[in-house]
């Protein structure tokens, strides 16, 4: 087991990527809090990981835009399993909206509240912590491939995510001389809620066939690189944007094929 006895905290850990992660850091070894701001869906995935997998797993209900619930977050979780290895920085949410029609105490400010001011409450809270108990750890923000490419309906989005990738390196060259790591990692199109209104704008088939093997990629899949990212196994990774995109980054869209 990759990760035994070591002690992760999961942002937005209630569905989607941050449950599949979830199950596979508990499966390999981890004792996991999930934070969420979802509080019946939170439990539930604890019913689910017991159920499926035993191990131990807290749910701290937390909205990650409030600096005091990360803290409250943090310290709860030292409290109750003795410290912090590993700090997945993965809610956040999208709102397709065209950008002639921003709102922006609708669509922007929200939007950088969770997705980006999020991450550094996460990023921040987590590092001095792990720095206070001399823990070499790992912090993993989860960014997206419209952190790296520009992207339609989604401006205050792309620009959170794009965000995150420097904070990421930047943190990653502060917090080096501590050991402690910072990786963030750029999810192409992965199959999860955040998705579903696509379905509705008549573009899903094209959006799937842009994938390289034509389907998007499973939450499960996005959580075995976040399992290796947070293990040793990795060490020599730091500071960087890991795509995890099925290659989507890379060529955009195929004439031929
Ligand atoms: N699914 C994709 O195609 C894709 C692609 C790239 C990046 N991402 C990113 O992956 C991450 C996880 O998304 P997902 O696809 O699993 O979607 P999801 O909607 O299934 O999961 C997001 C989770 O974040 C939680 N959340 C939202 N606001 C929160 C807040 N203020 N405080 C705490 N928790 C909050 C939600 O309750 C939910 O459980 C997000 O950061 C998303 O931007 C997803």
């Amino acid at each position: 087991m990759k990760l035994a006895n070591k002690v992760a905290i999961v942002t937005g850990g209630s569905g989607g990527i941050g449950l599949a992660t979830a199950k596979k850091l508990v499966s390999e070894g981890a004792k996991v809090v999930i934070a969420d701001i979802n509080e019946n869906g939170g439990h539930k995935a604890i019913d689910e990981i017991n159920r499926e997998l035993g191990g131990e797993v807290l749910f701290i209900k937390t909205n990650v835009a409030e600096y005091e619930d990360v803290v409250y977050l943090v310290d709860r979780t030292v409290e109750v399993f003795g410290g912090l290895d590993i700090m997945f920085n993965n809610a956040g949410f999208a709102k397709p909206v065209p950008l002639l029609q921003h709102d922006p105490a609708n669509d922007y400010h929200p939007i950088v509240a969770v997705n980006q001011n999020g991450v550094y409450y996460g990023i921040l809270v987590a590092a001095r912590k792990m720095a206070e108990l001399g823990v070499k750890g790992t912090i993993i923000n989860t960014a997206s491939v419209f952190g790296i490419l520009p992207g339609e309906l989604t401006f205050t989005y792309n620009a959170t995510k794009a965000a995150i990738i420097n904070m990421t390196s930047s943190a990653a060259m502060e917090l080096g001389p501590q050991g402690i790591r910072v990786i963030a990692i750029a999810p192409g199109r992965v199959n999860t809620p955040i998705l579903s209104p696509y379905k509705d704008f008549g573009v899903w088939e094209q959006m799937v066939s842009e994938q390289m093997r034509s389907t998007l990629t499973e939450p499960t899949e996005i959580a075995n690189a976040v399992a290796f990212l947070a293990s040793e196994e990795s060490n020599c990774i730091n500071g960087t944007c890991v795509n995890l995109d099925d290659g989507y980054s890379s060529f955009k869209a195929r004439l031929f094929v």
